[in-house]
């Protein structure tokens, strides 16, 4: 069998264009301008890049993006103060704060001090609390943009026995809780489970987000299966320098019916669902119906 590759960068580019089509009528209708917020500590260069490519997506869909880079020794009251700025201004809807954090300031304290309304990442303990009980909630863009992919390829996932590689707060565990709303048969595995390859092998559907390069190859996958790779990691090869995912793409697109590439799978998906959030959230905060299809 050779996999179907589901496009994630022409999903993406739909989801980008139905969230500003969605800004568009709202300015129209409204007078309403979706705001999103981002927060920048520090100099590390790979935020920089997501930092940079999430403002010029925001302005790409008509929405305001505010930007505010902070130094690498800012102070936690400092930025605990601005996030309570941020919470206060009307013409914010949306507020990320790019992680990591330099090592002085305490994560979990930073992100808990968003407002649960403006957490545009899902990443706030009553979102994550709200999800896990079935809520409506703000979530995470990575998992809801696999979410998307897997409904759009399947229709529905009822029934189906997934897999989800990996246990982070990012990705694994969100991504086991949509799947389990949407009545999957979720086992939650990671790099210490007992039988990996065995136990990925009953996936109907395979998340990987476990971090390791081309860790899940072919003989973890069921034929059939559809594969999901949320990895990003830069390797070195030949004396070159390359993206590969969780997945060692060769042999798991010979054995899965369906599979999602690296580049060009979930990535493009995350900043276009951070789009659909901070959509989402305005909407919510001035009582107006969510925009349909670009939530859990
Ligand atoms: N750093 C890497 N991925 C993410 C993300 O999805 N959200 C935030 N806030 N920081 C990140």
């Amino acid at each position: 069998m050779t996999a179907k590759v589901i496009d994630g960068k022409a999903f993406a580019a739909g989801v980008r264009a139905q969230v500003a089509d969605a800004v568009a009528k709202l300015k129209a209708d409204n007078g309403i301008v979706p705001g999103l917020a981002v927060v920048l500590v520090g100099e590390d260069p790979a935020s920089k890049v997501y930092v940079k490519n999430k403002h010029a997506s925001t302005i790409e869909v008509g929405m305001n993006s505010f930007e505010h880079r902070l130094d690498a020794s800012t102070s936690e009251a400092h930025l605990l103060a601005l996030i309570a700025q941020l919470n206060a201004d009307p013409t914010v809807h949306g507020i990320l704060v790019q992680l990591p954090l330099p090592g002085h300031l305490n994560s979990d304290l930073v992100i808990n001090a968003i407002d649960p309304a403006k957490d545009v990442d899902g990443f706030h303990i009553s979102n994550v609390g709200l999800l896990g009980t079935g809520q409506k909630s703000m979530v995470p863009c990575t998992p809801l943009g696999c979410l998307m992919m897997l409904r759009d390829h399947h229709g529905s996932l009822a029934g189906m026995n997934a897999v989800v590689v990996g246990r982070s707060n990012i990705v694994g565990k969100p991504m086991a809780q949509l799947l389990l709303g949407d009545s999957c048969t979720v086992t939650i595995a990671h790099s210490r489970t007992k039988d990996l390859e065995a136990v990925c092998r009953g996936a109907d559907i395979l998340v990987a987000a476990v971090g390791r390069p081309e860790m899940i190859t072919g003989a973890y996958v069921k034929p059939g299966a559809t594969v999901i790779d949320v990895g990003i990691n830069r390797i070195e090869r030949d004396g070159k320098a390359k993206l590969v995912g969780d997945v060692q793409y060769e042999s798991a697109a010979a054995v899965a019916g369906a599979i999602t590439p690296v580049p060009g799978g979930v990535g493009p998906m995350t900043i276009a669902c951070l789009l659909a959030n901070t959509l989402t959230a305005c909407c919510r905060a001035n009582g107006l119906a969510e925009p349909k299809g670009l939530t859990a």
